[in-house]
């Protein structure tokens, strides 16, 4: 038994934020950020938080896969900005959904959130322990970042996506996840909450640091690297590939991984350019608009790939 993605959902705020919009409060410009970037506008919420994102996405893709909610055995949502240090996200979206036979929590892993997720799930399923799923990449990144530092605030941008998986004979083949801890230090935010019992005071709000080079060089060396071991340890050559679903940071980041795996960019879908980078759900986000364009067909071999903070890694094969 694997997991099958039965159906999609994505949600984003509707408050776009151009990046004319950023040049009036940063030393940027629109040529800058797209020209190094590929993105052009994002999406930041104005009073919705992560899991009001998450469950909208949820019920997208529950009605996308004609399932009832009461079917669902396990919420697994990735993000790494959950509107409360717990309970989970995924509690909250079980309420909002009301999955009341479901079983949730967050895996924290960046914008490795939903491969990360999606492959904590593919164990259950394959393990026999629960057989139908929802697993979910969300982010509120705008809530993170200091939107003064012009280095970090004009990458990102809000939203969620969702997959329903259900235990089938085909779907997901394998998954490589990775991850360096040695090198937590070169994207990360300090956590929100920090009473000090010596002095009682709060910690300040911390933000978003990034080595935004070092993190390109550890993205264009590692994803083409995972996607050849996922590929060579489940004997699938690259050209049956159909489409690379990779994580949306930068236009960039993804042509060079295309010129080392020798591929054709027409096989790399890109959506950067709307929605930023939204960590955990660029993945998901993405893999709902090919769904719903009708471009996904049954058999369709397709390698979903994302990288982030920790560091963290890796790279999904499945067929469709
Ligand atoms: N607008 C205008 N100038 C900016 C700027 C902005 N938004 N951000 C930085 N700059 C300036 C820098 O201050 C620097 O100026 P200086 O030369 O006078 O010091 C100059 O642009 C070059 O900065 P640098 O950091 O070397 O640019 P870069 O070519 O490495 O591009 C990134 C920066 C962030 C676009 C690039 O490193 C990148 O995409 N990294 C990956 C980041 C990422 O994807 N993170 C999320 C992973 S999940």
């Amino acid at each position: 038994m694997t997991s099958r993605i039965i159906g999609t959902g994505s949600y984003v705020p509707a408050q776009v934020v151009t990046n004319e919009d950023l040049a009036k409060i940063v030393d940027t410009s629109d040529e800058w950020i797209a020209g190094r970037t590929g993105i052009r506008q994002r999406r930041v919420v104005r009073e919705e938080g992560t899991s009001h994102m998450a469950a909208e996405a949820a019920r997208k893709a529950l009605e996308n896969a004609g399932i009832d909610e009461k079917e669902l055995d396990l919420i697994l949502m990735g993000t790494t900005s959950p509107d409360h240090c717990f309970p989970s996200g995924a509690c909250e979206v079980q309420e909002a959904i009301g999955a009341v036979n479901a079983c949730g929590f967050d895996v924290s892993a960046a914008c490795s959130g939903f491969l990360f997720a999606l492959s904590t799930m593919q164990a259950f399923i394959q393990a026999g322990i629960y057989r139908t799923g929802l697993v979910i990449g969300a982010d509120c990144i705008s809530k993170l970042v200091d939107w003064k530092d012009r280095s970090t605030c004009v990458l990102f941008g809000d939203g969620a996506g969702a997959a329903v998986v259900r235990a089938e004979d085909t779907g997901v083949i394998h998954t490589v996840m990775k991850s360096d801890g040695a090198k937590w230090n070169v994207l990360s935010c300090v956590s929100r909450t920090g009473g000090n019992f010596i002095n009682g005071i709060t910690t300040e709000p911390g933000f978003i640091t990034m080595d935004g080079q070092e993190v390109f060089k550890f993205a264009v060396k590692t994803v083409p690297a995972c996607i050849h071991q996922v590929l060579e340890e489940s004997g699938v050559s690259i050209d049956e590939v159909k489409y690379f679903v990779l994580h949306q940071a930068n236009y960039r980041i993804v042509e060079s991984v295309a010129k080392r795996l020798k591929q054709p960019m027409d096989k790399f879908p890109m959506n950067m350019e709307f929605y930023g980078n939204t960590s955990a759900a660029t993945v998901p986000i993405l893999l709902d608009e090919m769904n719903r364009a009708g471009k996904l067909n049954k058999g369709d071999k397709i390698v979903m790939s994302g990288f982030g903070a920790g560091l963290t890694w890796g790279a999904t094969l499945l067929e469709w």
